[in-house]
């Protein structure tokens, strides 16, 4: 794979009016999101789930690329046909979560490190033959007194790195996901600083690791409040931190940026994008924006489903709604129906 076509790959995954649909929930977290609309856990209902949203009615006029878990990726429709085949012949692109989740930092209290470097190599290799053009790597940092140490956030960006070559080697795209975590009660200003360092060191990492810059796509949170602040920032003053820390630390090099909702309600993640691309629309920045949301997408549809077959169609529709208002913000011209 050269340069070139790991660039047009990220190009794709950010193109105009599309955005990627994060469905890579573990089984840990996808059991958790099930049993919260009273739908038992099992590979079935998890294939049920995936299949809905794949299947739905125009999904590629709004959505680039679906990055799947390792027991999805292997996962067919009714009929027999891959979801892999089932999203290419919409021209969906798929990518695959490759991490093995994050994990206690020796050394670090309540800090954590991203594990999975080991054997990752041949891991990509498997997935590169299964159809995947792009892996997602998360990064967790937590916002809290002394938090995140830099030990943390070098030892995270330095794992991003390391994975960031390995997923290039072997032909895919690699989403840099260095999430600072909304989980708290810090003002807009603290996550900015930390977003900052964070950024900062990332990019020094992906240098020092030879990545190509122009074949990755980066996934970070807004800069926002802490989900639990007394005040929360507006959606205006998110737009205007998020570009501002993202004109001092992400180069030009990169291709897109593409969101994560990170626990936002479903008008906060679309009406904080649609600030942002207010901005990009007005100031000429080098980078696509776009989103990569998994609970911004799937909440309202997996809610309306709750496992019942009567209820695919309306669920459906539900996904189809919030990828409509998310691709509306992402071109900055989402207007509010409510
Ligand atoms: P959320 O949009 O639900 O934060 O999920 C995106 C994601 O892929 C997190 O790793």
């Amino acid at each position: 794979m050269t340069s070139v076509e790991l660039n047009s790959i990220a190009l794709s995954m950010v193109a105009r009016k599309k955005g990627i649909l994060a469905a890579d929930e573990s089984v840990g977290t996808m059991t958790k999101r099930l049993e919260s609309v009273n739908v038992e856990s099992t590979e079935e209902t998890r294939r049920q789930w995936r299949q809905l949203l794949f299947q739905t009615p125009d999904l590629a006029d709004y959505i680039s690329g679906v990055i799947m878990y390792d027991e999805t990726i292997r996962q067919s429709d009714d009929t027999g046909i891959s979801f892999v085949d089932l999203l290419s012949s919409q021209n969906v692109i798929s990518g695959i979560k490759v991490d093995n989740s994050t994990h206690d930092l020796a050394g670090a209290p309540s800090e954590f490190i991203t594990e999975g470097l080991d054997g990752l190599r041949s891991r990509l290799s498997d997935y590169y033959q299964l159809g995947a053009r792009f892996a997602k790597w998360r990064a967790l940092l937590v916002v809290g007194q002394n938090k995140p140490s830099d030990y943390a956030i070098n030892t995270n960006a330095h794992a991003l790195g390391r994975y960031s070559s390995l997923c290039q080697e072997q032909g895919l795209v690699p989403i840099v996901e260095p999430e600072v975590l909304m989980d708290g009660t810090h003002s807009i200003d603290a996550c900015l600083s930390v977003t900052t360092r964070v950024l900062k060191s990332v990019f020094v990492e992906l240098g020092n690791q030879n990545i190509d810059l122009t074949g990755i796509v980066l996934k970070p949170n807004m800069v926002i409040s802490g989900s639990d602040a007394i005040e929360r920032a507006s959606a205006e003053e998110v737009a205007r931190k998020t570009v501002d820390c993202f004109l001092e630390t992400v180069p030009a090099d990169v291709p897109g940026i593409a969101f994560l909702s990170g626990g936002q309600g479903d008008v906060e993640s679309v009406v904080n994008l649609n600030e942002i691309n207010k901005i990009a629309n007005s100031e000429n920045l080098p980078w696509e924006i776009t989103y990569s949301y998994g609970r911004g997408l799937q909440s309202a549809p997996l809610r309306t489903w709750s496992g019942k077959s009567e209820n695919i169609a309306s669920a459906q529709n539900a996904f189809h709604k919030r990828c409509i208002d998310s691709s509306a913000a992402r071109e900055g011209i989402y207007i509010s129906s409510t």
